[in-house]
């Protein structure tokens, strides 16, 4: 590691508090000039460093870039790789080559600033502007069959929900599969992708996106998506993305073992009890939401009368 990376990890993991160009090069093991060319370089970067004669050096708390060193200072399974991007075509077309190619340990994640070819399902393109959300995906070894997909989709809605509630404060809704709403607009996509052995039916791996809009962009949401998507914090609020990214994994690795879809799915989902439209093939239709299983399964009363369970299906709330 460099010793710009390693002054980086220092500074990030005792954000705000002043440490001393001695302390800095003992623990680096490099002189007091080169900790110096590390903060010139850093500064250059963008990353705001105060320095105060006999007290040293801090980076100041509203610094929010994202980094690989600042990422891992959060992350519980070390053993992860990071990888992070100012600007990236998708952090899951990244992820998926690297699985393909390397063998990367469970948990490790592709995290951007922005995408230019974000992808929710479907194929539809996830608005992905710099300076505004966290995009990420994360590599799984689920010991799942592809049945229980459903399931990981399950645990990321769930994880990403606990992580925002711890870093940022807010308290968000699932919509039923795989969208997180605050006051009824989508604030989160989430899209699970698998390869799984043919044959057994397991999944060998696979990669959860989630792209979270954190604020709203600067020029406003594209006319495509105004009416539909929100944002979960103020313009102005502050928030630290790097760690939202690694407490996102931590939740997630954890929810991922547990067996079965966690009562806290249900209990957080604003589907049920609502009138919704479902996107078929070549139709819509508008049914009314009952519950959801045990199996994460939607039960549904269609028009005539008649419930139905939903496996995967696109629904709206807007009818
Ligand atoms: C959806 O809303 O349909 C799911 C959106 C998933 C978006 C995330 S952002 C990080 C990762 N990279 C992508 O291209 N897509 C996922």
């Amino acid at each position: 590691m460099s010793t710009k990376s390693k002054l980086l990890e220092l500074l990030e993991s005792q954000k705000g508090t002043y440490l001393s160009g001695e302390e800095l090069a003992r623990q680096l093991q490099v002189s007091r000039a080169a900790v110096w060319k590390a903060v010139k370089t850093l500064r250059q970067e963008g990353y705001q460093i105060q320095a105060a004669t006999n007290r040293g050096y801090a980076l100041k708390q509203e610094n929010d870039i994202l980094s690989r060193e600042a990422v891992r200072c959060f992350l519980e399974h070390q053993e992860a790789e990071v990888q992070v991007f100012q600007k990236i075509s998708s952090t899951r077309r990244v992820m998926k080559q690297l699985a393909v190619e390397k063998q990367l340990p469970h948990g490790s994640l592709v995290a951007a600033n922005s995408q230019t070819e974000g992808r929710g399902r479907k194929g539809r393109k996830f608005y992905s502007p710099e300076s505004s959300g966290l995009y990420l995906s994360v590599l799984l070894y689920p010991k799942k069959t592809l049945r229980q997909s459903l399931e990981i989709t399950a645990a990321a809605a769930v994880a990403v929900c606990r992580a925002v509630e711890g870093c940022c404060g807010v308290s968000l809704g699932i919509k039923w599969v795989n969208d997180l709403y605050l006051q009824e607009k989508k604030v989160c996509g989430i899209l699970t992708e698998a390869v799984t052995d043919f044959e057994t039916g397991e999944i060998e791996f696979a990669v959860v996106g989630i792209g979270l809009n954190l604020y709203e962009p600067k020029e406003g949401f594209p006319e495509e998506i105004r009416r539909k998507a929100g944002a979960i914090l103020e313009r102005g609020v502050r928030t630290d993305r790097n760690r939202l990214a690694a407490c996102i994994v931590n939740e997630l690795l954890k929810e991922a073992e547990k067996p079965g879809i966690s009562p806290e799915y249900r209990q957080r989902n604003i589907v049920p009890g609502r009138q919704i439209k479902v996107f078929g093939n070549q139709e819509c239709r508008v049914v009314k939401a009952e519950k959801i299983l045990e199996d994460g399964r939607l039960l549904v009363t269609n028009g005539q009368g008649e419930r139905e369970l939903l496996d995967f299906a696109d629904v709206s709330l807007e009818i």
